[in-house]
């Protein structure tokens, strides 16, 4: 595995790994990984023949610059993990490699107006510049994301879709720790009750399928006790519980041929989102979490 910082580097490596024939598959992180990156690496690896990973912590990204700085950060282990599970080429730059004197920023109406959108103001103008850039720098065949960040996820779909990068974006199922809770870098900062209390995320999930299960199709009833479970763990705050339609992430009132539901609260100062992707194939609905 090779490691570089530069963005010329990144750019001579793929090349010469294309001109060895090889589909290039990219997995874009910022670091502090977990299962849940490193199995978006495997999906990768079916897809193509070189994987390259980024690993950045994207400032401009982040609405609160607490958030920002209590960030965790381990290359020296992440560049382990990454060599583990199969990566060629890790890209780890500096802040001024990618943002010297930046004017431009990429961003998009409808898909953000809701969900984290509307409570991480500028958060994903910042997440679409900084892929986009990464895009044109390893100009990948592949790059998967994972359902864990579902409206990054579609909405980067969307973005490739509009501005024509010539990839594939592949979205990858939500890796859990063994009682449901969703993976993620920021599950390091919860203290044990907090840790305790995080399940009832998981488990407003779960009643959700179970009510979509039995027939529920009214948004408004299955939130209702998707909010009631949520607040049997006490959470500092529910940002939100919303079902919006996957095409274009606008709230629903019904359950339709493909929605999500979507969660997002606050354990102390820690917030985790999760979600479910609910679809209808021939007439019978299945919950993705
Ligand atoms: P980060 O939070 O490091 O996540 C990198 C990728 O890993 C994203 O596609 C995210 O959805 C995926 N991921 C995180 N937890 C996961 C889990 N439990 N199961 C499956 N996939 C999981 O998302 C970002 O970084 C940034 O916004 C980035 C896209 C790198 C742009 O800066």
């Amino acid at each position: 595995m090779q490691t570089v910082r530069t963005i010329e580097e990144v750019r001579s490596i793929v090349r010469s790994a294309r001109l060895d024939g090889k589909g290039i598959g990219f997995v874009p992180t910022m670091g502090y990984l977990h299962r849940g990156h490193t199995s978006l690496v495997e999906h990768s690896k079916k897809l193509s023949g070189f994987q390259v990973m980024s690993i950045f912590v994207n400032r401009i990204q982040f609405n609160d610059a607490g958030d920002f700085s209590r960030y965790p950060r381990d290359l020296e282990r992440d560049l382990a993990v990454a060599r583990d599970c199969g990566v060629d080429l890790v890209f780890a730059p500096g802040d001024d490699e990618m943002y010297r004197d930046r004017r431009t920023f990429v961003d998009m109406e409808l898909l953000t107006d809701h969900l984290c959108g509307a409570h991480r103001p500028g958060h994903f103008r910042g997440v679409f510049t900084v892929v986009s850039k990464l895009f044109n720098i390893v100009l990948p065949d592949v790059a998967v994301f994972g359902q864990k960040d579902i409206q990054q996820a579609v909405s980067l779909e969307k973005m490739v879709m509009d501005l024509d990068f010539p990839l594939k974006i592949v979205i990858a199922p939500t890796v859990r720790e063994e009682d449901g809770l969703a993976m993620s870098s920021r599950n390091k900062h919860l203290d044990p009750d907090e840790r305790r209390r995080s399940l009832c995320i998981i488990r407003s999930l779960r009643m959700a399928e179970g009510m979509i299960a039995s027939g529920e199709r009214s948004a408004r009833k299955i939130l209702s006790e998707v909010k009631k479970e949520l607040s049997t763990g006490r959470p500092d705050k529910i940002d939100y519980a919303s079902l919006v339609r996957y095409s274009d992430l606008q709230p629903a009132d019904e359950i339709s041929e493909r929605s999500v539901l979507a969660v997002a609260a606050f354990f102390g100062p820690t917030r985790l989102i999760d979600n479910m992707i609910v679809e209808e194939r021939e007439g019978k609905f299945s919950c993705v979490y």
